[in-house]
């Protein structure tokens, strides 16, 4: 029995900032930014835009099209949590009037856990194959003003529905997996933004590819010539290009960049004006890939490969589906991002500093333009959510 994604959909904040603006105000030149680490535009938040607001908006056309039915796990993958008891994915699970019969909990592990969560939602459909379980990668990348990391930010949520003969990509069963301690990046509970140690992170990101790959390609006994693509995690598009490289390089395969950019650029696209999104960057990328390519993917097999710092990584792969198409939701997508509002410089640093008080007493934010959900304030402690839609 195939089992995988069924459908996957997206949502970013409906404003972003130009990495020209950050050029200028921090005196660097923009092709640091365009060329060097590959990013043209980053996601902001508005304050009434959350990790939930997010998520939820994410998964309302599988809402509207009544894929929700039959949903008996909810997994939500985040490593921007908003409480450390409450799971965000119950607000969701309210919000999309999901049936009770469900069980959901959040899942961490930096970027990784959304790739454990199609994971576990795969054991879970293997086991009841007649139910569905809805995945959602939702996150908000925070790093502090002027620092390296600045230029990487972003926010955005994957929602993907998997069942068994998924209408887009079944996933192999094979996969390699690899896990060590170590302090790349991470963010201490007190603080609302990442701590990094850059250079240390891309290397530990292509230590644990290789390391996943090894096992990848001995237990499926595929090489890197049995892909019609790749789908890197991606912090910058440059990452998952050198990424990429460099598996070729330490595996003696020749890569030109012509080859480069057909085997990988589909899949860049949307990281590129969205930023990174942490446990959904993979599956944004796999999201513009199957919505961007001009090419007919099905049949083609995708490899994919997923990593949290700290750390865990996983290279798998998946084939895409016959009349994979008429699935997607591929003009929304463009519609989305291409109607989003550009943020001036102080725009975004009043954003960024946005306080939302902490004592819990009663707080209305104010409203921005958002998906059909939105973080309308806090009362007594509670998180208050409103449905803009019917
Ligand atoms: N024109 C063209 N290119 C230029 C340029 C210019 N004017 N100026 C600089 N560049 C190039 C540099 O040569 C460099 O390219 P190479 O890497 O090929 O040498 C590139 O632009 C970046 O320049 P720097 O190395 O000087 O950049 P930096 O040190 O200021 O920041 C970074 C880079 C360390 C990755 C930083 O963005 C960062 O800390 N990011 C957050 C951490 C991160 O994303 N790590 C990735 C792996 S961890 C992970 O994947 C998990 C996750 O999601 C966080």
């Amino acid at each position: 029995m195939n089992i995988g994604i069924d459908r996957i959909s997206l949502h970013t904040s409906n404003y972003f900032v130009d990495l020209r603006t950050i050029a200028e105000a921090r005196s660097v030149d923009s092709d640091k930014y365009y060329l060097g680490i590959g990013q043209e535009k980053m996601g902001i938040p508005p304050p009434d835009e959350d990790v939930v607001t997010l998520a939820a908006s994410a998964a309302y056309p599988l809402m509207q099209d009544g894929e929700l039915e039959n949903v008996e796990l909810l997994l939500f993958a985040t490593e921007s949590g908003i409480d450390y008891s409450k799971a965000a994915g119950i607000y969701v699970h309210g919000l999309l009037e999901m049936n009770s019969r469900c069980r959901t909990v959040e899942l961490k592990q930096a970027c990784y856990s959304a790739t454990a969560g199609l994971q576990l939602a795969i054991g879970f459909v293997a086991r009841n194959p007649s139910k569905k379980a809805l995945v959602i990668a939702s996150d908000i990348a925070r790093y502090e003003l002027g620092s390296p990391g600045e230029a990487t930010q972003g926010c955005g949520a994957v929602a993907m529905l998997v069942t068994a003969d998924p209408r887009l990509v079944a996933i192999d069963s094979e996969s390699g997996f690899y896990t060590e301690d170590v302090m790349d990046f991470w963010r201490p509970n007190y603080r609302s933004e990442a701590l990094v140690d850059g250079k240390y992170s891309t290397m530990v990101y292509i230590h644990t590819l290789i390391e996943s790959w090894k096992q990848y390609a001995e237990l499926s006994g595929r090489t890197l010539a049995d892909f019609g693509r790749f789908c890197y995690h991606i912090p910058f598009t440059k990452m998952a290009e050198k990424a990429h490289q460099k598996l070729c390089r330490k595996f003696k395969v020749d890569i030109d960049k012509d080859t480069l950019t057909a085997l990988l650029d589909e899949s860049l696209r949307y990281s590129r004006i969205v930023g990174n999104c942490y446990a959904g960057s993979t599956y944004l990328g796999l999201t513009s890939l199957l919505d961007t390519a001009e090419e007919d993917l099905a049949g083609k097999r995708i490899g994919l490969y997923s990593y949290g710092s700290g750390c865990v990584g996983e290279f798998f792969s998946g084939v895409v589906q016959p009349g994979y198409r008429e699935f997607l939701y591929a003009d929304q997508h463009r519609i989305l991002l291409e109607n989003r509002t550009e943020l001036t410089y102080q725009q975004y640093e009043d954003i960024f500093n946005y306080a939302v008080p902490t004592d819990g007493e009663e707080y209305v934010f104010p409203q921005y333009k958002t998906g059909p959900f939105r973080f309308s304030g806090i009362s007594r402690h509670k998180r208050e959510y409103e449905s803009l839609v019917d």
